[in-house]
C-alpha cells in the first residue's frame, strides 16, 4: 500500500483518457492524476503499428521519470493493444492499459449480436481477434472503425460543436451492418467514444448499452496500489504539440498546471501556465 496520495499518470494520444480519468476520479480513494496528452500525434488510429510502438514508451518514459508517478495508466485502446509491454519494460512502476470491452459485452447481450466501435487500427488487431476467439464465441461481431469520431470528441471537448457525420457515419457502420439490426450492446473499445455517449445514444436506432472500460480501469488501478481511502485531486498536464494555456475540459475537472512537451527526443517539459 502506498502511504500518502498515490500517484497516477494517466495517458492518451489526446482527451479520450479524460473518460477513463473521470471513472478514476470517481472511486473514493486518495489519488493524485496527471495527465499526459499526444496531441502532436493525434490520431493515433492513422498511425502504424511500429511508428507508435517507437513513440508512446520513450514519450511516456520521459514523463514519468519527470513526474515519478506510482503507476502509469495507458488510457489508449489503440496503444495498449499495440504497446503495452513496451511500456512496461521502459518505466518502473506498474501500468494498467484498457483492454476493449468485449468480454463484457458479449456476457450481457441477449440477441447474439454485439458491436464494436474502435479506431481503424483498434478495430483490425490480432489483439482485438483473440478477445473475440476467446470471450465472444458463437457471439456475431460487428466492428466499425472511426477516426473521424475521435476528432468529433476532441472538438466537442474543446467546445465546438461534434461533427454529425461522424456520428451518423459509425451509426451507419455499426446498425446497417450485415446483423447490425440486432446489436443490444455496443463495446466502445476507444476512450474516446464514452465522451460522445450521449450524441450516439441519440442516433441509434434503438436503444442498446454502450460499454467502456473506465471502471473495470479503476478497480484494477485500486488492486494494484492499495491505496489509502480520500478523493482523488487533479494535478498537472503535459501536452505535446505547443499549448499555451490549460484546455477548459482539465480546468472543469480541477487541474490547475499545464506544461508543454518538447519535440526533441528528451521530451522536455515547459510551464506554460
Ligand atoms: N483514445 C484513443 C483510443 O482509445 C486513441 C484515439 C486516436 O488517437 O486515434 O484508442
Amino acid at each position: 500500500m502506498v502511504n500518502a496520495m498515490a500517484r497516477i499518470l494517466v495517458f492518451d494520444s489526446g482527451v479520450g483518457g479524460l473518460s477513463v480519468l473521470d471513472a478514476i476520479a470517481a472511486v473514493p480513494y486518495a489519488l493524485e492524476l496527471d495527465y499526459l496528452a499526444d496531441t502532436a500525434w493525434l490520431p493515433y488510429g492513422l498511425k502504424t503499428d511500429a511508428a507508435l510502438r517507437d513513440r508512446v514508451p520513450h514519450l511516456i518514459s520521459a514523463i514519468a521519470r519527470a513526474w515519478a508517478p506510482d503507476a502509469v495508466v495507458v488510457a489508449c485502446n489503440t496503444a495498449s493493444t499495440i504497446a503495452l509491454e513496451e511500456v512496461r519494460l521502459a518505466v518502473s512502476v506498474p501500468v494498467v492499459g484498457v483492454v476493449p470491452p468485449i468480454k463484457p459485452a458479449a456476457a450481457l447481450t441477449k440477441t447474439g449480436v454485439i458491436g464494436v466501435l474502435a479506431t481503424p487500427a483498434t478495430v483490425r488487431r490480432p489483439y482485438t481477434d483473440a478477445l473475440i476467439r476467446d470471450f465472444a464465441q458463437g457471439i456475431r461481431v460487428v466492428r466499425f472503425g472511426s477516426s473521424a469520431l475521435v476528432e468529433a470528441a476532441e472538438a466537442k471537448l474543446a467546445g465546438a460543436a461534434p461533427n454529425d457525420a461522424a456520428i451518423t457515419e459509425a451509426i451507419a457502420g455499426l446498425f446497417e451492418a450485415r446483423g447490425g439490426a440486432e446489436v443490444d450492446v455496443v463495446a466502445l473499445a476507444c476512450t474516446h467514444f464514452p465522451l460522445l455517449r450521449d450524441e450516439l445514444a441519440a442516433a441509434a436506432p434503438h436503444a442498446v448499452q454502450w460499454l467502456d472500460s473506465g471502471a473495470a480501469i479503476a478497480r484494477r488501478l485500486v488492486g494494484v496500489l492499495n491505496p489509502p481511502a480520500g478523493a482523488a485531486q487533479s494535478g498537472a498536464v503535459a501536452i505535446t504539440g505547443g499549448v499555451s494555456d490549460l484546455p477548459a475540459c482539465f480546468r472543469t475537472r480541477g487541474f490547475s498546471r499545464v506544461f508543454a512537451v518538447g519535440d526533441g527526443s528528451d521530451f522536455g517539459l515547459t510551464r506554460r501556465f
